[in-house]
């Protein structure tokens, strides 16, 4: 805007020569638009505000207007003289005028530029220092928005994801550590979780205690089938033919296997419907272990397998077991041991203290377990397919029983199998097993575990 002001003062100093030494018609009506545009010029100049000097033009153009005409009426009449006069002290002053008021205009306008560059300035500063400022404060809170997040989903989640994990894996007596209640999603999970374990719990203790009341209250019959049997296979209901004697002697083996299968199932579900609680009290480990040794003796004479029982060296005296049931477990690892190892093999019981534990491990010279069977042998009634090697027949539970004790013992059970070459089953348990402390002082074990041969 002010660059075409300077242009138009330009013009009206050319108009106003032309005005004074050609004073034509035509230089008059020049004079008068150029003059014109800078009316409208300074219009627009009013809207910018900029004070006093810009307010001078409007009055130095009409003194200008008037002048103009004043110089033209006197040069086109010829008189010279008056016109350059006119020129000299008022129309030519009226331009310098709008001149100079136009330059104080442009400096004005430049200094309210500087000033609001300079103001700018100040504000990106002020903001820049204020983003600066509230950075590491946006930063915590996305922090502290972000770790509330993690405790308030993640860790219920992650707590829930370990719950269903440990009923899937069978243990329905794991607590959440999480508080049921009806107010948040969580807790009302948390209830639903809490009721789904009590109802499996339920389930599996009436489940328990029905394969319990169904195999005590198969075993009479049991019994009596087989005393009958011994009876007439003694011929005391008269001479059998020897196609009777070989039926009976079929039926014979069938209820044998059927009162080790009832003897098993009673086993584990005595087990499985006191919830898997254990008896401990102080068991003494060398008696435990001379009661086993005397009890296999006979079988490995008979089957002329050598079996040796080794004591290490620092074995507690007093262990805090539930002797009845880790009796079952060596019972069970030791028949196995003796059911799938050839006439001429070897079984070896050692028993050894490990970073205050007591590790048992059962060796045998057997059959071997092939190694994709090996991780299914602790599932109930699994067998594997080495049954042609086997002294006598089984249920399949008799692992199945041994680990559910060993775990109850906060203990572990391992196996190592080579097929032909043999079996290495290792038991870690802890001295003292947790578990209801009855009767501080040892008693005589239940029952000694049977030698089981089967046949
Ligand atoms: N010492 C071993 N040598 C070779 N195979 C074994 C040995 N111990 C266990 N097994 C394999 O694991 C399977 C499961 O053993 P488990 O003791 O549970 O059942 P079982 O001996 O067949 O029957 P049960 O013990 O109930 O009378 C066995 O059938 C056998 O295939
Ligand atoms: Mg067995």
């Amino acid at each position: 805007l002010l660059g075409s002001f300077r242009e138009r003062t330009d013009d009206a100093r050319r108009a106003e020569d032309a005005l004074l030494f050609i004073h034509d018609q035509k230089s008059a009506v020049r004079m008068q638009s150029v003059i014109d545009g800078l009316v409208s010029l300074t219009d627009s100049l009013d809207r910018y505000r900029l004070g006093l000097s810009a307010s001078q033009i409007p009055a130095s153009l009409d003194a200008l207007r008037s002048a103009a005409r004043e110089e033209y009426e006197h040069a086109a009449a010829g008189r010279s003289t008056v016109a350059e006069l006119i020129s000299q002290q008022r129309t030519r002053p009226a331009i310098a005028s709008v001149d100079s008021a136009l330059g104080a205009s442009a400096t004005t306008l430049r200094n309210s530029t500087r000033q609001r560059v300079a103001d700018a300035t100040n504000e990106t500063l002020n903001a820049e220092r204020l983003v600066a400022g509230a950075l590491p404060i946006a930063l915590l809170l996305a922090l502290a928005i972000g770790i509330w997040l993690m405790r308030s989903i993640s860790r219920p989640v992650y707590e829930l994801e370990r719950g269903m994990h440990a009923i899937a894996e069978g243990d329905l007596r794991y607590q959440l550590a999480l508080a049921p209640n009806s107010a948040t999603e969580f807790g009302r999970l948390a209830a639903s979780y809490q009721k789904m374990a009590s109802q499996l719990a339920d389930l599996e203790r009436l489940r328990a205690e029905f394969v319990g009341v169904a195999s005590h209250e198969l075993k009479t019959p049991i019994n009596v089938i087989i005393g009958y049997l011994e009876l007439l296979q003694e011929g005391i209901y008269g001479a059998l033919t020897p196609k009777q004697k070989e039926i009976l002697y079929t039926i014979g083996k069938q209820a044998n296997g059927l009162t080790r299968l009832v003897k098993r199932l009673l086993d584990i579900s005595r087990f499985e419907a006191s919830g898997g609680k254990l008896e401990v009290r102080r068991v003494d480990l060398q008696r435990l272990l001379k009661t086993l040794e005397s009890s296999f003796s006979v079988l490995a004479m008979q089957r002329d397998i050598a079996f040796s029982v080794e004591h290490g060296v620092g074995l507690p005296s007093k262990v805090y077991w539930d002797e009845d049931r880790i009796n079952e477990v060596l019972g069970n690892l030791v028949s196995n041991a003796f059911k799938f190892t050839p006439r001429g093999g070897r079984v070896a019981l050692s028993v050894a203290p490990v970073d205050g534990n007591v590790v048992i491990t059962v060796a045998d010279t057997g059959a071997g377990i092939s190694s994709e069977q090996l991780p299914h042998i602790f599932d109930k009634f699994y067998q594997a397919d080495n049954q042609a090697q086997a002294a006598s027949k089984g249920t399949g539970l008799g692992l199945a029983i041994a680990k559910e004790i060993v775990d109850a013992h906060a203990g572990q059970t391992t196996v190592e199998s080579v097929v032909g070459e043999g079996t290495t089953f290792v038991v870690t348990l802890p001295t003292d097993a947790p578990g209801v402390k009855r009767r501080p002082e040892p008693t005589p074990p239940e029952h000694a575990p049977e030698a089981e041969d089967g046949g």
